[in-house]
Parts: structure tokens; sequence; C-alpha cells
């Protein structure tokens, strides 16, 4: 079988095998399981990207827990603070509870930072940041990410969850762009 795939014009090869990926969302459920134990955390799963690492995250969380699914809408901005992100369908109340933002991929961390801007408004005990991905070459703000599952280089990659022009979300390893 060929480790090539064609997603709409371009072409992808496999850089990171589902293996991998399952055994480092292993190892960072483990993390989660002895450093949240007690505190029934809600994770929040920011949509569409991280729905198949948070499918396979959850099933290694062994503590009481609660998952929500979000989303970030950007508005234009009426003044020159410029684009505003706010958060939908946050259904579950937060206040006073620890929170796991579970997401797909930090690039340059600007979606991160307005999430944790925004959440903080709706009083969680704390808030700690979940990624399956972190390309650090791309990083533009200063973020504490706590829960990182593998670093990639600045290439743009799909598959797992993450996609090009909406497709290429439906595989079970990650690729990369061919040059
Ligand atoms: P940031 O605000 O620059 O950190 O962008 C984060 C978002 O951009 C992620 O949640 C993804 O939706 C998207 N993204 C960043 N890099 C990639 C990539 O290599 N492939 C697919 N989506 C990406
Ligand atoms: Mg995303």
């Amino acid at each position: 079988m060929s480790n090539k795939i064609q997603v709409k014009d371009k072409t992808f090869a496999v850089s990171i095998p589902q293996e991998k990926i399952l055994s480092e969302v292993k190892r960072v459920a483990a993390e989660i399981n002895r450093d949240y134990a007690g505190q029934e955390p809600v994770f929040l799963a920011v949509l569409n990207g991280s729905f198949v690492f948070a499918a396979d995250l959850l099933r290694e969380i062994t503590i009481p827990c609660e998952i929500s699914f979000v989303r970030l809408a950007s508005y234009q901005g009426v003044s020159t603070t410029g684009e505003i992100r706010e958060i939908m369908g946050l259904s579950v109340d937060v206040t006073n509870r620890p929170v796991i933002i579970v997401e797909d991929i930090v690039d340059t961390g600007l979606t991160m930072a307005h999430m944790l801007d925004t959440l903080k408004k709706h009083n969680p005990s704390k808030v700690d940041i979940c990624t399956l991905l972190l390309k650090p070459g791309k990083l533009q703000v200063d973020l504490d990410i706590r829960y990182c599952c593998m670093q990639i280089p600045n290439d743009f990659i799909v598959g797992y969850g993450l996609d090009y022009d909406g497709y290429g979300r439906n595989t079970k390893d990650i690729y990369t762009l061919c040059d």
C-alpha cells in the first residue's frame, strides 16, 4: 500500500503512523489521570479538528470527567482591535471547575490565546491546554501548554481529524504535505 494520499489538489505522505499517535495519546492520558485524580475535570474539545483526538483521549481517561464540544466563531470587530473569537456552544457550566481544553494543533497559538481569554470570563477554577500537536517554530504568543502529545516541524499536515480545506480528516495516520 502506498504511503501517499491525494487530498483535493495536493499530495501528502505519511509522517506519523497510527501506532505512534495512539501511544502518545495514552502517555498524555496517563498524565491527566494522575494530575487530575479527585478533581472531576471538564474536557472542552474544540471542533472540528479535535474530534478524533478527543475520542481516543477520552477512552484512556479513567477518572470521573465530563466532555463538551465547542466551536470558535470569528467576528470582524467594529473597532481597530480586529478579530474577536467567541466560544460557541459552551453548554456545560464550568464555574469553579477545572477545564482541560482539547485541541488538535497549536500553530501560531493565537487561537488558544483567545480561547483562554474568553474561557476565563466563565470563571473556571483552572484551565490547562491539551494539544495533540504543537509546531514550536510557529508559536507567536507565550502559551503554557501543559499537555502535548507531539511536536512537529512547520509543515502543513492532514489526517486524524485535521483537514485541508475541509477534506482529509478521515485517516488513521497523520500526513505531511509533499513539496
Ligand atoms: P493557530 O491559531 O495559528 O494556533 O491555529 C490553530 C488552528 O489552525 C488549528 O486549530 C487548526 O485548525 C489550524 N491548523 C494549523 N496548522 C495546521 C495544519 O498543519 N494542518 C491543518 N490545520 C492546521
Ligand atoms: Mg483547531
